[in-house]
């Protein structure tokens, strides 16, 4: 997927050097379609595309390595990136088109120009209809409350989601106080939504930008000190979200608790503001506060779903006290503990990683299952 007007671009695996230089040449006389790496190596082609993101990926059948077509093909398609694959044969080897075994083009040679733009450009248009088709899920973690659990579970959510097969981008909407890169221990000179440009975001841009954890998600920084915020504008913020959303089937971000322009144009796009709450009497007062301005501004109640964090530390507060102030039984719970949690946030693990099988990180990964299941189209994108 490009951004209007911006080439298409193309991955080739290819170890015959005159078929890439062929393939060069054609791409050379036109502008639609622009050749951003040839990987000659079979056994790379997986990672190149996983670095490179290309729209669309052509791969020769027939590679003499180690790591023939069929496997990289099959790389391809395991890697969970959804990018067309066109496999590139001969006459005396027939391929037979097969989208469940990541074949989605089949391209002949010898071919002319005008195929081989025309492959191109057509597989890439019907991977953008596809996923202009399925939604994508916007969830924003928030409380008005400080302290209550936001960015913990913003971050383990983010990769339960992932490891329950949606492909899931997480963003620091905390442009102030990003809490991430501390969390994650991510090197101050690491790139943030203040490195996006301006104006015309395309999306080979903002995948220079992202943080790739290790845990698998990808992630949008927030700047690296306090004052740069101001250098965000919503339309800045507005444009990454949509540009993340086209890329990935769900997107989480971690909230501050103040609100602002740009906490509210989070809360705006949010499909579901999945809202934290504890056991204390303040949390709850201004849990309902904030209930009453969401009511106003207009949104649904089926908008927000609360999440009881530490569920089991109620501090005497009744659960049906808390459901009765609430006005409705909350939809989710996570238990306290304070072991773990403190362990893996110290290294910047995700527990639901590292100890998957908690009482933690089983309420962490219900959330992930019941959100997934309120998106079929997001959760079947990959
Ligand atoms: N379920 C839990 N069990 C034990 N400890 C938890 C749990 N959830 C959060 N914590 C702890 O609570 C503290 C606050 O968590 P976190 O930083 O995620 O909150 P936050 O809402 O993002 O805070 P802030 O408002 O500062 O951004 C952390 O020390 C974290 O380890
Ligand atoms: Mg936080």
């Amino acid at each position: 997927m490009s951004a209007a007007n911006a080439p298409i671009r193309l991955l080739l695996v290819e170890d015959v050097p005159q078929v890439a230089q062929y393939v060069r040449g054609l791409l050379n006389a036109q502008t639609h379609v622009k050749l951003v790496d040839v990987v000659s190596d079979g056994g790379r082609a997986a990672a190149q595309a996983h670095q490179l993101r290309p729209d669309v990926i052509i791969v020769d059948w027939l590679l003499q390595g180690r790591t023939k077509g069929e496997k990289v093909v099959a790389q391809i398609r395991e890697s969970g990136l959804g990018i067309p694959v066109v496999v590139l044969t001969v006459p005396q080897s027939p391929v037979a088109i097969d989208p469940a075994s990541g074949i989605d083009a089949v391209l002949g040679m010898p071919f002319s120009g005008f195929e081989l733009v025309n492959v191109v450009v057509s597989m890439h248009q019907a991977a953008l209809a596809a996923n202009d088709s399925v939604r994508s899920s916007l969830i924003v973690v928030y409380a008005p409350k400080g302290g209550v659990g936001k960015t913990t579970v913003a971050f383990n959510l983010a990769v339960a989601l992932g490891q329950a097969g949606t492909r899931t981008a997480l963003m620091d909407g905390n442009l102030q106080f990003g809490d991430l890169r501390s969390l994650l221990r991510v090197p101050a000179d690491a790139p943030s939504i203040l490195d996006l440009p301006t104006d015309r975001i395309g999306e080979s841009d903002l995948q220079d930008v992202l943080w790739r954890d290790p845990s698998g998600i990808d992630i949008l920084l927030a700047p690296p000190r306090v004052e740069m915020a101001e250098m965000v504008s919503v339309r800045d913020v507005e444009k990454a979200l949509s540009l993340l959303r086209r890329l990935y089937g769900a997107v989480v971000v971690d909230m501050p608790s103040a609100l602002g322009d740009i906490p509210l144009a989070l809360l705006d796009a949010a499909d579901t503001i999945l809202e934290i709450v504890t056991y204390d009497s303040m949390t709850i007062r201004n849990t309902l506060a904030i209930a009453d301005a969401f009511r106003s501004i207009g949104y649904p109640a089926s908008k927000v779903r609360y999440v009881v964090n530490r569920a089991d530390s109620t501090g005497g507060i009744a659960a049906e006290d808390l459901a009765r102030a609430l006005g409705r039984v909350p939809e989710h719970t996570i238990v306290s503990d304070g072991r773990l949690v403190v362990q893996a946030n110290n290294e910047g693990l995700p527990f639901v990683l590292a100890n998957p099988d908690a009482p933690i990180s089983r309420d962490i990964a219900k959330i992930a299952a019941d959100l997934v299941r309120a998106a079929p189209a997001a959760a079947g994108r990959r």
